[in-house]
């Protein structure tokens, strides 16, 4: 697995300010959108395009554009949707499919309540949304779901992650072949006995939508 922390002064600024527990929702939630597509400009970097001709109003040149299949952005329910939108302002040309899950605050194991997503996902780049690895379980399910229908790269998108949770993920991925890359803003202290990230931001779900 390949963990890239997105080390830039506006990512930093903007994660400071998603953490602040004075930063209201409507705040919360732009920032986040800001952040993400940040982090969508690292994340995309092999992103499949394929060489194009054209002619500017000067001359021929050559460039590229995106290739086939589309890449697919798979936002996790519910936090996940907060991402949603910076992620498909770099990429608009992408399918979105969504995957609802859970954890149980007890346990804290992910179960799935909810998916609409391609059946064959054969050949195609998937970006996932899931903006706290915390235990690393809802991301390692999800993960496992997509490499299941083939995924042929997986690339997660965490606004902040644990090194329970990142370990979590590197146990599991020793038994899957597909390349996986986590890109995040920053890889915090340890998780609390409620699997909570420390320092965090707390509940992202929460803090995008309010508690319902
Ligand atoms: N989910 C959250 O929203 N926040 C955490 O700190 C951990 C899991």
């Amino acid at each position: 697995m390949q963990m890239l922390v997105v080390d830039h002064p506006l990512v930093a600024h903007k994660l400071t300010a998603l953490r602040d527990e004075r930063t209201d929702s409507p705040t919360f939630r732009r920032l986040a959108d800001e952040l993400v597509t940040l982090l969508a400009y690292e994340a995309t970097r092999d992103v499949l395009v394929e060489p194009l001709r054209i002619t500017t109003p000067v001359a021929p040149a050559d460039g590229v554009r995106m290739a086939a299949p589309k890449p697919l952005v798979v936002p996790i329910l519910r936090a996940g949707l907060g991402m949603l939108d910076g992620m498909v302002r770099l990429l608009p040309t992408a399918e979105v499919g969504f995957l609802g899950m859970i954890r149980d605050e007890e346990t804290l194991i992910a179960s799935t309540y909810a998916t609409r997503l391609p059946d064959d996902l054969s050949g195609r780049q998937c970006y996932v949304l899931d903006p706290m690895l915390a235990t690393g379980g809802t991301l390692a399910a999800a993960i496992q779901f997509l490499v299941d229908r083939g995924a042929r790269q997986i690339t997660a998108l965490c606004l902040l992650a644990a090194p329970e949770g990142v370990a979590h993920l590197e146990r599991m991925l020793t038994s899957i072949e597909v390349p996986v890359t986590v890109v995040t803003a920053g890889l915090d202290e340890r998780l609390n006995e409620l699997g909570y990230i420390v320092p965090g931001l707390g509940d992202a779900g929460d803090r995008l939508y309010g508690v319902v």
